[in-house]
């Protein structure tokens, strides 16, 4: 199963599907969930975030207002609200009618395909709404199905008291002078740095891997930086272009 474990060398990388395949579908709904999983993403991400309520849903802005008619902090609204909204509109006439999914609409979708949820906690969250959101993938029975990431340190460091056997994920905008130590420090398995960042310190990719310790870039969508990425070793390519991804790698 495509868990994050560093690929053999030579490997290309696998194919992660950045909000869903966001380039056909509007992102972080239903409709761009399944469409990364037909294109064979071997990885879905998706961003969640906590309404005032407590209730887990998928959205990446901390407000409703760019991919909604709604306005507002989704911290302030409940899932009701939140849930009523169109999702799909906003991308194209197509999608009318996708509404903002909760976070166990997803897990339900993705526990039954081939592909793993690599889920961003959008901070800051409380340790209890971190809780309720680890609570969610086990009682879907996905723990081995989900690998967590976030940017918010804290809120790893609460994924990691409060579910040790669920996988994590280090976002970081910049490579760490010591990236294994640091990956160590959070007890991560997977590190996922800009890409632009890290193509300025493509040595951190082998001291990872030795690691054991897997490297997964954000966002990258052109097949010449793809090359690139695949030539310093990198575990997996987060992109909105899924279909072309996994296309451009059963090409090779
Ligand atoms: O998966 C990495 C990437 O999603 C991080 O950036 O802003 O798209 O959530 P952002
Ligand atoms: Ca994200």
């Amino acid at each position: 199963e495509p868990l994050p474990v560093t690929q053999p060398d030579g490997a290309l990388p696998l194919t992660v599907a950045h909000r869903g395949y966001s380039a056909v579908a509007p992102e972080n709904t239903l409709a761009a969930v399944e469409a990364g999983i037909r294109a064979g993403a071997e990885y879905v991400e998706i961003d969640a975030q906590t309404t005032r309520d407590g209730v887990p849903v998928v959205m990446h802005d901390n407000t409703v207002d760019r991919t909604t008619p709604g306005t507002g902090d989704i911290s302030t609204l409940t899932a009701a609200q939140v849930t009523a909204l169109d999702a799909g509109s906003w991308f194209s006439p197509a999608f009318a009618g996708q509404k903002v999914p909760t976070l166990g609409q997803v897990l339900d979708l993705v526990r039954t395909s081939g592909s793993t949820l690599l889920l961003e906690i959008k901070g800051p969250e409380t340790r209890a709404e971190t809780t309720r959101i680890l609570d969610e993938v086990r009682s879907h029975g996905m723990a081995r199905q989900v690998l967590v990431q976030s940017f918010d340190e804290q809120v790893l460091r609460d994924a990691r008291a409060v579910a040790p056997e669920i996988p994590l994920g280090l976002l970081r905008g910049a490579v760490d002078a010591d990236p294994v130590a640091t990956a160590k420090a959070f007890g991560v398995v997977t590190y996922n740095p800009s890409a632009a960042a890290l193509l300025t310190r493509p040595d951190a990719v082998s001291q990872l891997n030795s690691a054991g310790i897997a490297v997964m870039p954000y966002t990258v969508n052109d097949a010449a930086t793809w090359r690139k990425l695949a030539d310093a070793g990198v575990d997996a390519i987060i992109t909105d272009r899924a279909g072309e991804l996994a296309g451009w790698r059963s090409g090779h």
